[in-house]
């Protein structure tokens, strides 16, 4: 089974992530950003996920803002004040792990060296932070998934070409991007080509288990927002993420490329920029995956709810 180790903002799409990894392969850890809403709010919803699901998959707090400048969004009107889709959980049991995120990135890695998928699904604040204190990391880890960028224009923040997870923390994901030579970007419009079906999604939520019913649960004002924008299906950004981190089998098709992301910008600060035409000449340090194959990914997502 793919050993996996998880940094993560829960979050809706993340929380489907985390049944996918602990359905699918082993979980060393999760380390905590602040993100789609605050530090609080996030470790409390991982520790939500591990009492669910019963296990004991350490849970990391981390850093609570971005690297440099304080955020101008969060992305709460997705996933609800509380992360958790406002559906009211109580205080789960137990407490979060002592050690903060940066600092068990650094020394689960050492114990395992070479072992390890790390898989980003949150603002990179965590992973940027580990490397300026250790810049050999990557060499500790066996693959990289990053959940993030816009890599033709089409973002979903306030910043038209920005993605939420790189243009939340810029400065933490041009330290990543520029650290690692070959990780795997999953971008948000991938995302938005890899949607499930409503009708279906609702069959597999009818015919899960109690995780089903959790995420049926905590899914409705996402829904609900995403039927308000416009956008059909269910979208869930991160679970294409872990897909990859947990079958490289499921890509189809992608392209080896140099990706940067844009510090500055009147209007583009945050964006994702990818080099398709080569002209800067700097050496390719992303796959950036292009196409799944949707019948795998689906049967990976519906495994984890119990329903297949
Ligand atoms: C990413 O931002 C968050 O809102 C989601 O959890 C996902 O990680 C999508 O842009
Ligand atoms: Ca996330």
């Amino acid at each position: 089974r793919p050993q996996l180790l998880i940094d993560t903002d829960p979050g809706v799409d993340d929380a489907l992530a985390i049944l996918m990894a602990h359905a699918h392969a082993d979980v060393a850890g999760l380390s905590i950003a602040a993100g789609n809403v605050g530090l609080e709010h996030t470790v409390r919803n991982a520790r939500v996920l591990t009492g669910l699901l019963g296990v004991a998959t350490p849970v990391f707090p981390g850093c609570a803002t971005p690297l440099v400048r304080l955020p101008e969004e969060d992305a709460a009107f997705v996933h609800g004040r509380d992360g958790f889709g406002d559906v009211g959980f109580d205080e789960p049991e137990g407490a979060a792990a002592g050690e903060a995120a940066a600092l068990a990135l650094l020394r689960l890695t050492r114990e395992r060296p070479g072992e390890l998928t790390l898989v980003a699904l949150a603002p990179l604040t965590n992973l940027a932070l580990a490397l300026r204190l250790d810049p050999e990391l990557p060499r500790r880890v066996k693959r990289l998934v990053v959940m993030g960028g816009a890599v033709t224009g089409h973002g979903n923040t306030g910043r038209v070409p920005a993605e939420f997870n790189v243009g939340f923390d810029p400065e933490a994901a041009h330290v990543v991007f520029e650290a690692f030579d070959d990780f795997d970007l999953v971008d948000w419009e991938l995302t938005l080509r890899h949607a499930f079906d409503e009708e279906a999604f609702d069959a597999w939520l009818a015919a899960g288990d109690a995780r089903a019913r959790f995420y049926g649960s905590i899914c409705q004002v996402a829904r609900r927002t995403n039927r308000e924008r416009g956008r059909r299906g269910i979208i869930a950004a991160d679970a294409l993420a872990m897909a990859v981190a947990i079958d490289p089998a499921v890509v189809v098709r992608s392209e080896r490329r140099h990706v940067a992301v844009e510090l500055d910008g009147r209007l583009t600060r945050g964006a994702t920029v990818v080099d398709w035409t080569g002209r800067l000449g700097r050496p390719a340090n992303a796959n950036v995956v292009l196409e799944l194959d949707q019948a795998r990914f689906a049967a990976m997502v519906r495994r984890a709810l119990g329903a297949g």
